[in-house]
């Protein structure tokens, strides 16, 4: 191994969102915090040095973005995703969630309907409702342990005037990588209705490897639906840099991606961070191999967390994910309500995961563990967990 991603480094007081939130949203600065997604690992040294050699410029002025870094960004998903993106198409935004909200004000109509597909990543009801839209949701099917879309259900939604889709893919949570034909099946459904898709693809390189999966770009199956698709990325999730607040989006439609930048001209969102592309750019240039041994050693944290709930706490059922760093688990099983979920977690396990209503009315009774951390810190946690849960 070149990196050591068993090293357990102290988030207490660097002011992390996920390490140092304790006492305020759970109750006890203790608790041992598996939640929100970012990494508890190095990013790679290449990112590293890159930004300390920004860092050691001591002026922190007002920044361009350089061919290089957009030239980066095409480069990465041609070898990594099999994908032609024209620089040209690229746009900075600060976050992906500042994307989807952007899309949701400019390719909808007020009042008008936004189609999900639940349980799904809390913001998406988000920027639907405070765009003042209608959430339209499809409910995703559990079919033999995995996610399926309904086709049925988003055909009725089309047919009831819904003409803008929020995609998640992969999918978060229970990390569906969606297969060529099920992403196909969607797409011959939002052409036959003329629906947009805004295709939040951040979890894209976080494919785990075992299962023999690989990332389909939405945009990438078709020049017509390309045509009607905004794609939105970051390097952020893949290498743990969501602080440095930096995506983009991909848009090949002319007229689309006009209307957005005007929209994040307007905002004066379009400045570029001072830190931000030399990240990028170091992390799609130089961080592959980190990033390949980082998901294998996540996978191997998956494989013995599915393993120790099977032998501990049988009562409850995880999914086995595809893609992303996230277990989502079906607790419904221990009998017990939101407050009873969470009560079991924080007051009795000390342990932060998130609790699955979140994410839909279908999340209820189930949890998302972050298993993006040191082994031992998964030991540790599903140790309490279970022991707390086995003694209720
Ligand atoms: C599906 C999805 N989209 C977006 C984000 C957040 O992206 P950003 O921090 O760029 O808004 C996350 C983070 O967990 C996510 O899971």
């Amino acid at each position: 191994m070149t990196y050591d991603f068993d090293r357990r480094i102290d988030r207490r007081h660097t002011r992390s969102y996920k390490w140092d939130q304790g006492g305020k949203l759970f109750g006890d600065e203790n608790v041992l915090p598996l939640w929100v997604a970012d990494m508890d690992f190095l990013s790679p040294p290449a990112v590293r040095e890159a930004l300390e050699k920004r860092a050691a410029l001591g002026m922190y002025g007002y920044a361009i973005r350089e061919d290089g870094y957009f030239e980066a960004i095409a480069d990465w998903f041609r070898d990594r995703h099999d994908w032609a993106i024209d620089t040209q198409w690229i746009t900075d935004v600060p976050s992906v969630v500042t994307s989807l909200s952007l899309a949701v004000e400019l390719f909808s109509e007020p009042g008008g309907e936004v189609v999900l597909q639940s349980p799904v990543y809390y913001p998406f009801y988000e920027v639907i409702r405070s765009n003042g839209r209608k959430v339209a949701k499809n409910t995703l099917l559990l079919r033999d342990g995995r996610f399926e879309m309904d086709y049925d259900g988003l055909e009725r939604l089309f047919q009831g005037g819904a003409k803008l889709m929020l995609l998640c893919s992969p999918h978060n949570p229970g990390g569906r990588v969606w297969e060529r034909e099920e992403l196909l099946r969607l797409g011959e459904l939002c052409l036959r209705y003329g629906v947009t898709v805004v295709s939040d693809e951040i979890h894209c390189d976080l494919v785990l490897p075992g299962l023999g999966r690989k990332h389909v770009p939405f945009a990438s199956l078709s020049p017509e639906l390309a045509d009607m698709t905004i794609t939105c990325l970051a390097a952020t999730k893949t290498f743990n840099l969501p602080g440095l607040h930096t995506s983009f989006t991909v848009v090949s439609n002319a007229s689309m991606r006009r209307k957005l930048q005007q929209r994040i001209q307007m905002l004066s969102l379009h400045m570029a961070q001072h830190f931000a592309q030399d990240a990028v750019e170091a992390a799609y240039r130089h961080g592959a191999p980190w990033l390949d041994e980082m998901l294998r050693y996540v996978e191997g944290n998956i494989e013995y967390a599915i393993a120790y709930l099977a032998e501990h706490l049988p009562e409850v059922k995880p999914l086995r994910p595809e893609g992303t760093y996230l277990l989502w688990v079906d607790c419904r099983g221990l009998g017990l309500d939101v407050n009873g979920l969470k009560e079991l977690m924080f007051r009795k396990a000390k342990v932060a995961f998130n609790e699955g209503s979140v994410f839909g009315t279908e999340g209820e009774g189930w949890l998302r563990i972050n298993l993006a951390c040191p082994r031992s810190i998964v030991e540790e946690a599903l140790e309490s967990f279970c022991r707390a849960a086995n003694a209720r």
